[in-house]
């Protein structure tokens, strides 16, 4: 069924932006040999959602993000935005890593408006758009500021803006705080809610740690063990802000856990989640 004339809805009416059918993939590499990454996946992300996928170290979730990214193909199965198939990567899906590439040489606003000048946006919307989301992310103080002089949650912060300065449909997080000591970490998960209710943007966020996972999510998808599949889907519906800690959140997470026994990430299970 055709809503704004380039999404289907699902059951819920609710626009579906993304869709994975019966996706499969397998590396192959001559020290590795076969790895099969996915196997037969299929899932949907819909518009305005808040999506986390957390699954042990290795389960393919990266693999994923990757794929709704455009930057690896499928051997099997279908990727589409809007009805469309993905074919490679595209402004309206951008991507933020645990590691960000900004230029260290260049401030903090110039780079938020390197990928708007690839985009050929005119400077009074640039000027707009550097305001509107340096603002979103507390750093409109520091458009001046050299990245080197900016603290880990800051310039993670500098590629939030200069993502959402994008205007993507779909903003993808691989493990985006993880680099993070755990204040700044919970900061900015307490940040992203902020800035997901402010904007309602798709997010599709990957996390190995499942207290993430629930305090950040709609709606958890949890995988299992390579080759990735959906073990459990579960729809978070506490109030936000939500924290890491409270006790709805954990006892969420600890159900989950118990769903898969070979969780072996050092980093999980997290303190808290017995
Ligand atoms: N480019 C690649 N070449 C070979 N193997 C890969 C490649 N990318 C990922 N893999 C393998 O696929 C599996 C899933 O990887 P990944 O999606 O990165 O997992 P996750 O993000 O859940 O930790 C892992 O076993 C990994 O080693
Ligand atoms: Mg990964």
């Amino acid at each position: 069924m055709k809503t704004n004339g380039k999404s289907t809805t699902n059951g819920n009416g609710k626009a579906v932006r993304l869709s994975l059918r019966n996706v499969s993939k397998t590396f192959r590499s001559p020290k590795t040999g076969e790895v099969g990454a996915l196997e037969n996946l299929s899932l949907d992300v819909k518009n305005g959602e808040f999506l986390t996928l957390v699954g042990p170290s290795g389960c393919g979730k990266s693999t994923i993000l990757n794929i709704i990214a455009g930057f690896e193909t499928v051997d099997k199965g279908e990727v589409l935005i809007d009805d469309r198939q993905i074919t490679g990567p595209g402004p309206d899906r951008v991507v933020l890593f645990q590691e960000q590439a900004l230029f260290q040489w260049l401030t903090v606003e110039q780079n938020v408006s390197f990928g708007l000048e690839m985009l050929k946006v005119p400077p009074a919307e640039m000027e707009n758009r550097i305001q509107k989301y340096l603002s979103l992310v507390h750093l409109l103080d520091f458009r001046k500021s050299h990245i080197y002089e900016l603290s880990g949650g800051m310039k993670q912060r500098v590629a939030l803006a200069r993502a959402l300065a994008m205007e993507p449909e779909v903003l993808l997080m691989d493990e985006p705080f993880s680099a993070l000591d755990s204040h700044t970490r919970e900061m900015l998960q307490s940040e992203i809610q902020d800035i997901w209710e402010e904007t309602r943007k798709t997010i599709v966020f990957v996390t190995h740690g499942l207290k993430e996972a629930v305090a950040l999510g709609n709606r958890v998808i949890l995988l299992t063990a390579r080759p990735g599949r959906i073990q459990r889907e579960i729809s978070v519906n506490l109030p936000r802000p939500r924290y890491v800690d409270d006790k709805p959140v954990l006892s969420i997470a600890r159900e989950l856990k118990s769903e898969i026994s070979n969780w072996s990430d050092p980093v999980v299970p997290e303190s808290g989640v017995k």
